[in-house]
């Protein structure tokens, strides 16, 4: 079976590769400390001819493996044994076709789609990652996980790690994570440990951490959790008759989803399982936008895997130098330092994407646009729809190309931001419940009014 992948360092000075039950450095290359992917020798791995194949296994979705959106794609994410992949249900999600909010965005009726994460077991698209990433730390027998997070990871991690017997422990920026998730972690049994620090503070703790004391890490350093996250572009290509939309759209983070689906696309291509791929479009926060700023204003490019770290440097000592701490609304996007930065930039050169940042003001309005026309979504996801109207408005993005918007959040996992924009009417489409006396006249004439 290990004969089927295995990890290689994305720098191209280096190539060093590595068993995939190689856990050394945490994750890092151990010799020149760049980012590790999972690779695949194709020519082993039975491959369908066609991604339509992959429906034959709806019809035996009894076996748990076919019923996980995950699993279900198995063949293309095949770096361990069956008796070791993990599931619990994750994946069963769907991509809503929404006019309404289409209109919001100025695109034509038909054309805008969006893809709803917030179906998953703990509520965000993490669950795909982790059912990837637990099913390896199964493989190499780890007993202990942990991981740093804004929220999400840790709920995700939590569900997964008690469902398949490990341990873990969660690291938070103190005051920094909505409440759902909060309640999450604690409810799920992780032990919780709240820095005083922001994400990127917890993100260098939680490193060390591991490294001192042999915990499995699971944040999106993990090159199998991005094996997982793949499957959220396959499930996106399944329910478009398996045809690729001209653009996919997604919030941007620690940047890992956008660097799955970059190398999602690219192995799919690879394998002449797709034509074309589509465009990405990539949505930072204003107050956290690392990435739009070093793309549009630094100008840094992947270059063949040769990107300049003199500019990554320079940015990074002077965030340090002015004691620079993210600030925006969609608290899962607060990062500064992402750690996917370069398999980013590289999903950017394969799918010849963009990035843009929006203000918390339009991410407010706009996930209130999908709360009232659609499934509703979490802050951070709705950066989407907010990004896509102002490329609309750019004129980048045509109102009649098909475009799909990632949903990455369930709504209710920030309750506190949705019930202030509502109540202290804080945006153009607040909704305030209206103060009734108890008097059934009144409360019939406040109605009708
Ligand atoms: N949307 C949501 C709802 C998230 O929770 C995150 C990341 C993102 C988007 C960004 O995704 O990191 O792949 O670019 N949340 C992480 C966490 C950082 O700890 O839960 P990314």
């Amino acid at each position: 079976m290990t004969d089927n992948a295995y990890q290689k360092c994305i720098n191209p000075d280096c190539r060093t590769e590595l068993e995939c039950a190689s856990v050394t450095g945490g994750f890092k290359c151990p010799k020149c400390g760049s980012l590790l992917d999972v690779r695949y020798n194709w020519d082993r791995i039975e491959i369908p001819r066609k991604l339509c194949e992959f429906a034959q296994r709806w019809a035996k979705k009894d076996d748990p493996l076919n019923f996980s959106g995950v699993w279900r794609f198995r063949n293309l994410l095949n770096f361990c044994d069956d008796k070791y992949k993990v599931t619990i249900g994750e994946g069963q999600t769907i991509l809503q076709q929404n006019d309404a909010i289409g209109e919001y965005v100025d695109m034509r009726p038909g054309r805008l789609y969006l893809q709803y994460e917030g179906l998953n077991p703990s509520g965000s698209f993490k669950d795909n990652g982790m059912a990837g990433a637990f099913s390896h730390a199964k493989m190499v027998g780890a007993k202990s996980s942990a991981c740093a997070s804004t929220g999400n990871t840790s709920a995700s991690v939590a569900l997964y790690a008690h469902s398949c017997g490990l341990k873990c422990t969660v690291f938070i920026g103190s005051g920094r994570i909505a409440f759902g998730k909060l309640s999450q972690a604690m409810d799920y049994g992780a032990q919780t440990i709240q820095i005083q620090g922001d994400f990127d503070d917890c993100m260098r703790q939680v490193q060390d951490v591991c490294v001192r004391l042999g915990l499995y890490l699971l944040n999106s350093l993990n090159p199998f959790r991005l094996e997982g996250q793949k499957t959220i572009m396959y499930r996106i290509i399944e329910q478009l008759g398996w045809r690729v939309p001209d653009w996919i759209v997604v919030p941007g983070g620690n940047l890992g989803n956008s660097s799955a689906f970059g190398k999602a696309f690219g192995e799919l291509k690879e394998l002449g399982l797709i034509e074309r791929i589509p465009r990405m479009a990539i949505i930072n926060a204003t107050g956290a936008d690392t990435l739009n700023d070093l793309v549009n204003n630094k100008k840094l490019v992947w270059n063949g895997g040769r990107v300049e770290q003199a500019i990554i440097d320079d940015y990074y000592a002077d965030l340090t130098a002015r004691n620079f701490s993210p600030h925006t609304c969609a608290s899962a996007i607060e990062i500064s330092r992402p750690v996917n930065l370069k398999k980013c930039l590289r999903a950017i050169d394969i799918c010849d994407g963009l990035v843009r940042a929006v203000t918390d003001e339009e991410i407010c309005d706009a996930k209130a646009v999908i709360g009232s026309h659609g499934l509703g979504c979490e802050p951070a996801s709705a950066a989407t729809i907010a990004g896509l109207k102002n490329l609309r408005v750019e004129g980048v993005i045509a109102a009649g190309e098909t475009v799909a918007c990632v949903l990455t959040g369930h709504p209710l996992k920030d309750p506190t931001l949705t019930v202030n924009y509502h109540k202290e009417k804080q945006g153009q489409f607040s909704n305030p419940p209206i103060e009734a006396p108890n008097d059934l006249e009144e409360i019939i004439r406040l109605i009708q009014s």
